[in-house]
């Protein structure tokens, strides 16, 4: 699977994807990240990226040019497929969670655009992207954390990236429940003792105690993801 990340920023993306899961996954070449500067399809002497909105109003929007060309040069020159998602990160997007990065998954290519400034031109919106997400209710500075964490969570679902695959299976919302509570050792700490059935032995009951308290947990911290069927699976 190849993500590719357009960005006024694609330096900030080096050190996170240096490290751990992601950096084996691309070693491997299961997953590919290719990073392009929005700036560099600038044409104007001063590489403008951003311009004040028509009808006043603060900040600065993402001009349209730019942006446009940016994508088309990755369907002209980098072979994408006309008809791979184009992702806009911006906080109206639809929410990102478990069953979107498992749909993401199954694409060959992703294009992400990070914006800045106070968002993007509307046309960009209307006539070059292809979805919009938001990893939450919360404003970020750009978009560009926000694509970390699609790459991240998206990456863990292709077959081959997690070491081992049943682990993804114990994960929050995998079940559409969040994870039971684990231990390791030592059996005893600070006064604390793992519970007695995880040293039973008994794995038919580990099981049922470990459903019962993703259950709980669930009830107790968020218990919308028990009547949201898109949080299942
Ligand atoms: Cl995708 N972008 C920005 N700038 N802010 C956000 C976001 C995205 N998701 C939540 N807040």
């Amino acid at each position: 699977m190849r993500f590719h990340i357009l960005t006024l920023f694609p330096n900030m993306f080096t050190s996170v994807l240096a490290e751990g899961i992601i950096a084996r996954a691309i070693n491997e070449g299961i997953i590919n990240i290719c990073l392009y500067d929005i700036r560099e399809h600038t044409r104007d002497r001063h590489r403008t990226v951003d311009d004040y909105p028509f009808g006043g109003g603060p900040g600065m929007l993402m001009k349209p040019e730019p942006v446009f060309r940016a994508v088309e040069s990755l369907w002209e020159r980098s072979r994408v497929p006309l008809n791979s998602p184009v992702i806009l990160m911006t906080p109206q997007g639809r929410p990102f969670k478990h069953s979107v990065a498992k749909e993401l998954s199954l694409q060959g290519d992703l294009i992400l655009i990070c914006g800045r400034y106070e968002g993007f031109d509307e046309r960009i919106r209307e006539d070059l992207a292809t979805d919009e997400i938001s990893i939450g209710d919360y404003v970020l500075s750009g978009g560009e954390i926000a694509a970390m964490v699609i790459v991240d969570a998206v990456s863990r679902m292709i077959p081959g990236v997690v070491g081992a695959p049943e682990s993804i299976k114990n994960d929050s919302f995998f079940s559409g429940l969040l994870q039971f509570p684990q231990y390791t050792r030592p059996a005893s700490y600070r006064g604390k003792d793992v519970p007695e059935i995880l040293l039973s032995g008994n794995h038919f009951e580990i099981e049922k105690w470990r459903r019962e308290q993703a259950i709980n947990r669930t009830n107790k911290r968020r218990p919308e993801l028990h009547n949201n069927a898109d949080s299942c699976r």
